[in-house]
């Protein structure tokens, strides 16, 4: 049986919805993971950073351009070292200017993906996959990366079917 892990990250609190400051108590990704948990067998890795981005969603998108300008690596609170166990690694995350939060570069840099199968979806408020995929491939040498999935953060919560589509 193919195993599965979803490496993920997603932010609660403020976000920017169809053009509105909203209070997100489960982060859209992190929707989408529990849709994915709902389809397929998964363990998960949720990414973490050892400081917390702010509460306000202006200040987080300031903080965030900063690291992807310094291409700075974000402190983790856990990492994983070792996906030999797995064939396939799906990889959720928001769209952070354009590409995965800076965080997420500090894990799966620390990853061996010789062999594996990568599928990737993307939430976003308007810039879709962005150059999500371009850094997927560098990051993940060695694997069979899969089309990218995007989906727009006011539609996760209807998404449950091209979930279902989208994973087998
Ligand atoms: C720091 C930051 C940067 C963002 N940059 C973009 C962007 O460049 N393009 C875009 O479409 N959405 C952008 N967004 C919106 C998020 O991609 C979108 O709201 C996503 O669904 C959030 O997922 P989460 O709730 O799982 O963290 C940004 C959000 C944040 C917090």
């Amino acid at each position: 049986m193919t195993k599965n892990l979803i490496i993920y990250y997603s932010r609660r609190g403020q976000n920017y919805v169809n053009g509105e400051i909203v209070d997100l108590p489960v982060g859209n990704t992190e929707v989408i993971v529990n849709f994915i948990r709902e389809c397929i067998d998964a363990d998960t890795f949720q990414v973490e950073t050892v400081k917390d981005y702010p509460e306000d969603y202006m200040e987080t998108t300031e903080i965030a351009q900063q690291e992807l300008d310094d291409d700075a690596r974000p402190e983790l609170k856990n990492e994983l070292n070792d996906i030999s166990q797995y064939d396939t690694i799906i990889i959720a995350s928001p769209n952070w200017w354009g590409t995965l939060p800076m965080a997420l570069f500090t894990q799966l840099e620390k990853l061996d993906f010789t062999g594996k199968t990568v599928k990737t979806v993307i939430t976003h408020e308007g810039s879709g996959l962005g150059d999500a995929m371009d850094d997927i491939e560098k990051l993940c040498r060695g694997a069979d990366i899969r089309e990218g999935l995007k989906i727009h953060g006011a539609e996760v919560q209807d998404s449950k079917g091209m979930i279902e589509r989208w994973i087998e």
